[in-house]
């Protein structure tokens, strides 16, 4: 049986995008390849109607921990000082890149899963000593839905510039572009976009890459990727057959109503499942309005151990996901990106029904 996944990504794919992956033997050094780079990152700054003239999407090979090192090793100058916002485990990962590449900086520290000071935040963007905040969008540690409007808002007023881990909402959630604080968001395909995994995206404002600052890395330079880009070419061997699969995701995301039709089912399976897990006396970590569709978080049953579940529905044909660090004993997440049909929920609320509900 072929099992569903409810892991925060990989997802499920549809039968398009797995059919693609092999459609065809490509070389990156053909134009063949190059006709696909480009209409990829036309595709991807089209899904929020980004100005090309404005912005590019810089493709690299790698996971979302690439394009968020790709992000933090090639935008930030020598002298910038950096507030991150840490409430979850890619928050504090955003400050060990930042450690790791001898970035001066300082955390606005939240326990995982609480929300962000805003505040607090604010407070420290008044003092004028930051140049650049870095940030979560959703928080998959937990499923919270950090409030990136509102901490662009406060970038703009106090002129900073922001970085946004986007790697598990790009696709799915409102990504405040129109902000001008916003200089770059880091992703990958095979999230809310529905790919595979291998390529990781940086949506990049022209400015940021025009910087000239020291390159901190050879194979995550954004400036040296986006520059052969723009050639048609490459600097190294990129991911093509994840990008193949990343092309079809992309014509079905669009074909299925672009980022908001896809938060709208989102949100609904989610909701679903919640249902069910309500009937059967599991609470939820996070109220739903705090929650990303994407993902969501429950406390783990009575009597039950993580194993215990995720073993009972592995026999059932679904994949859970444990809870990270400490929250390994207390929660597990599930999400509900990728091709998910009618008939596989229903078997889903069937499968909770039998394992959780004995
Ligand atoms: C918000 C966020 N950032 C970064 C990552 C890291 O992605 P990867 O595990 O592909 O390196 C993840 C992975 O789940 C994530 O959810």
């Amino acid at each position: 049986m072929r099992a569903i996944l409810l892991n925060p990504g990989p997802v499920s794919l549809s039968d398009g995008v797995r059919r693609a992956i092999t459609r065809v033997d490509l070389c990156h050094r053909e134009p063949e390849f190059f006709n696909l780079q480009d209409q990829i990152i036309r595709d991807l700054l089209d899904i929020y109607q980004c100005d090309p003239a404005e912005w590019t999407a810089v493709l690299v090979g790698g996971s979302g921990t690439s394009a968020m090192e790709a992000m933090m090793a090639s935008l930030l100058p020598s002298d910038a000082n950096l507030l991150v916002l840490e409430n979850g485990v890619y928050g504090e990962r955003l400050s060990k890149l930042a450690k790791i590449y001898g970035i001066s900086y300082q955390a606005l520290h939240a326990p995982w899963g609480d929300e962000i000071d805003l505040d607090a935040l604010a407070e420290l963007l008044a003092s004028g000593e930051y140049s650049h905040v870095a940030a979560v969008h959703h928080e998959t540690t937990t499923g919270r839905l950090n409030p990136v409007d509102k901490i662009a808002a406060l970038c703009d007023e106090h002129n900073v510039q922001l970085l946004l881990d986007a790697v598990s909402s790009f696709g799915a959630e409102a990504i405040p572009f129109g902000n001008p604080c916003l200089q770059a968001m880091a992703a990958t395909a095979n999230k809310c976009l529905h790919g595979i995994p291998g390529l990781a995206m940086v949506l990049c404002r022209r400015d940021a890459l025009e910087q000239d600052i020291e390159p901190r890395s050879l194979s995550l330079h954004l400036p040296s990727w986006a520059a052969a880009q723009a050639k048609s070419s490459t600097p190294y061997t990129p991911a093509v057959n994840s990008m193949l699969g990343l092309a079809q995701a992309l014509k079905e995301l669009r074909k299925q109503g672009g980022w908001k039709a896809r938060r709208t089912h989102y949100r609904k399976l989610a909701a679903d499942v919640a249902e069910t897990l309500d009937q059967l006396g599991v609470q939820q970590w996070l109220p739903a309005s705090q929650s990303s569709c994407v993902l969501r978080s429950y406390h783990l049953p009575d009597g039950l151990t993580y194993n215990a579940l995720h073993d009972g529905l592995k026999q059932h044909g679904f994949i859970i996901y444990a809870g990270q660090g400490d929250f390994a004993e207390k929660l597990f997440r599930i999400s509900t990106m990728g091709e998910i049909s009618d008939y596989d929920m229903a078997r889903l609320e069937q499968a909770l029904q039998t394992v959780i509900g004995g």
